[in-house]
């Protein structure tokens, strides 16, 4: 398949690039710093130019694709107004892409418990920010899946995992999200599921296939 990822240089993308170019795919990644660039190419992912902010429409930058994933996000360093304008917008703007290229798929990197306010000013922000995206993707009439992982961590991936539509507080290394968008983006039923993830016991194939009983 071909893939676009947004958000290509961060930290899940890069280790979700060699899992699915080790599958056969090939991935184009949406990027916004020039210095990113050689990483993406070492790897065999080909840079794309393109800032989710600065940008108002991506669809020149995402052309054509048989999926879309945002792996993007503004960063615990950043405030308010970037919530708006990378979390939320950034993410509106690829569904948008993705219909103007005629894209059916998309998958989104959300996050657990959006609908708690919690946290600093910054924080709630960032909560509400993903909640609208993943809502908006809900209603888009694209076949979405959207991931919720807990507090991420830069541990080893274990290859197994917790899942289902709403679980306790818990963490999960960036490998393991990149390992559970790897078989979500070869996995067709996925589509209209959203689900948080944390660590846990499960091997992570057979539970994707355990949450099709959500459906
Ligand atoms: N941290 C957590 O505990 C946690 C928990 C659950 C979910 N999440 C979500 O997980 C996702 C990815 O996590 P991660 O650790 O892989 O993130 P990350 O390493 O911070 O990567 C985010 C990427 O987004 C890019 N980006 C930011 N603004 C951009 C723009 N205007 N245009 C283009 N690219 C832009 C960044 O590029 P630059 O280097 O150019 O800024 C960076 O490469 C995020 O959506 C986050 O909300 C995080």
């Amino acid at each position: 398949m071909d893939m676009v990822i947004a958000g290509a240089h961060g930290k899940i993308a890069m280790l979700l690039h060699p899992l699915l170019l080790e599958r056969g795919h090939r991935v184009r990644g949406l990027i916004r710093n020039p210095d990113h660039a050689s990483d993406l190419e070492a790897l065999g992912v080909k840079p794309v130019f393109c800032d989710l902010e600065a940008e108002d429409d991506l669809s020149t930058h995402v052309g054509k694709a048989d999926v879309v994933v945002f792996a993007a996000g503004a960063g615990p360093g950043s405030g308010t107004e970037r919530k708006w304008s990378m979390d939320r917008d950034g993410a509106i703007k690829l569904i948008q892409a993705a219909h103007a290229n005629g894209i059916d798929r998309y998958v989104m990197i959300s996050a657990m418990d959006l609908r708690t306010p919690r946290g600093s000013e910054v924080f709630q922000a960032y909560l509400q920010a993903k909640l609208e995206a993943d809502e908006a993707l809900e209603r888009s009439g694209l076949a979405y899946t959207i991931v919720r992982p807990g507090r991420l961590t830069d541990d080893p991936g274990t290859g197994h995992v917790a899942m289902a539509p709403a679980l306790p507080k818990g963490q999960i290394p960036r490998a393991d999200v990149a390992a559970v968008l790897a078989e979500v983006l070869e996995s067709p039923s996925t589509s209209g599921l959203q689900f948080d993830v944390t660590e846990g016991p499960e091997p992570i194939g057979s539970a994707l296939v355990g949450l099709e009983r959500f459906k």
